[in-house]
């Protein structure tokens, strides 16, 4: 047997960071990106390594190293600053029986500058501090969780303030203040090129499970990921989470691809900003509000996607939307995304529109990703933590 330097360089670090490990060596991202964030390499050639505690992967997350991070086992945050008992609100909106539903912290002022609703109420929130902001990325960085054992709970991800080349793989981020609007955003880009999410879970998030804020994100792929909304504090009063996906950036370029998105109710993507998006072969299931709010601005194809129990696929149409509408229309774009659209399917769900071709062209000699026809159980089954 002939054992290669760097392989025995790799088992020797993992083996100096963690204990009892089963698959000693083995880990590495899995698979490639593919549509915007195409060419992404994260920590590259690093050895990976896994962070024995909370406070080495917060370090290993911000510092200025190429790494790729293992997460094999839950890291818990909860707690980790302190709780805080101010003034929040129940919003107007929150007419859930029993003061159920989902309560607010006055965070951006969202309480007290008339966001919350005429009607609403001022209470006393108490929400664990580490929820409300995220664990600082930088460059070049691979995070990737073992098996289905990686979980990060009780604070996200933030990949911001120029922070590049980053991939995020196979986690389960979850319980952030789930019982309040802005109790925290699991993963959080913002003035950034190059990231890769993907097959990642979202669970029991208070505010947005994935939020491109207003800075320019430039490349970025979402790909395989399961945006579970089951919570017992929807701000919809029914079980299902209304802040699921936020894109927004001012020049951001998204590619989703074969995510599965359940039981949210509302912004499942809200989008805007001046945001070019691809989405293919995502499955969308059991929405009781709306998918798509599509704010000014943004660009998107919507194409090969299956929903199913949604109410509400498309709520406004500011922007430019390419809904795939029929095979003849479907052929405009070969000229841009290098192949015919695929039709979306829908059952027992409100209809997509949109047939908005002039921005297609903005596609053209970009990464674009390829299209199936979409396969529910496929998309579901490949979902996820687990499932690479
Ligand atoms: C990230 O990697 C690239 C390519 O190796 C390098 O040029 C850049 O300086 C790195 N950035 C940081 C912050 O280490
Ligand atoms: C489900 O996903 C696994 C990989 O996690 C794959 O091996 C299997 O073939 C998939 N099954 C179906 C029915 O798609």
């Amino acid at each position: 047997m002939k054992f290669s330097a760097a392989a025995f360089a790799l088992a020797s670090a993992i083996s100096v960071e963690g204990a009892a490990l089963g698959e000693r060596g083995t880990y590495s991202v899995k698979g490639a990106a593919e549509g915007f964030a195409k060419g992404v390499t994260g920590g590259g050639s690093a050895p990976c390594a896994v962070p024995s505690s909370p406070s080495q992967l917060k370090s290993w997350l911000g510092d200025n190293v190429a790494r790729c991070i293992v997460l094999d086992k839950e890291y818990n945050f909860k707690g980790s600053e302190g709780s805080v008992t101010e003034n929040g609100c129940r919003p107007a909106s929150n007419k859930c029986p029993g003061n159920g539903g989902q309560d607010a912290i006055n965070l951006a002022s969202w309480c007290t500058n008339g966001n919350a609703g005429v009607g609403s109420k001022t209470i006393k929130v108490t929400y664990d501090k580490a929820g409300i902001s995220g664990l600082l990325v930088g460059s070049n960085k691979s995070i990737i969780g073992a098996g289905n054992k990686g979980v990060l709970r009780g604070k996200g991800l933030r990949i911001a303030n120029g922070a590049k080349n980053v991939i995020v793989q196979n986690i389960h981020i979850t319980e952030l203040n789930p019982q309040f609007i802005w109790g925290g955003d699991a993963l959080a880009i913002d003035g950034s090129d190059q990231v890769w999410v993907d097959h990642n879970k979202f669970s029991l998030i208070g505010r947005q499970m994935l939020v491109l804020g207003n800075g320019a994100s430039n490349r970025v792929t979402v790909s395989n990921n399961e945006f579970d909304g089951v919570t017992s504090w929807s701000a919809t009063c029914d079980g299902h989470h209304y802040w699921a996906i936020y894109l927004t950036g001012s020049n951001d370029m998204v590619t989703l691809k074969g995510n599965y998105i359940h039981h949210t109710s509302g912004r499942s993507p809200k989008t805007g900003g001046n945001s070019l998006i691809h989405a293919v072969n995502n499955y969308w299931y059991a929405n009781t509000g709306h998918a798509f709010d599509n704010g000014a601005g943004s660009q998107i194809v919507a194409e090969g996607n299956v929903f199913q129990n949604v109410n509400t696929p498309l709520l406004e149409k500011k922007g430019s939307f390419f809904a795939s509408p029929s095979t003849g229309a479907n052929a405009v774009c070969s000229a841009s995304l290098k192949h015919t659209c695929q039709m979306n399917s829908f059952g027992s769900s409100g209809t997509l529109g949109g047939a908005d071709t002039g921005f297609l062209a903005n596609f053209a000699g970009k990464n674009v990703a390829t299209a199936q026809v979409g396969s529910a159980s496929a998309i579901q089954n490949g979902s996820g933590v687990g499932r690479i």
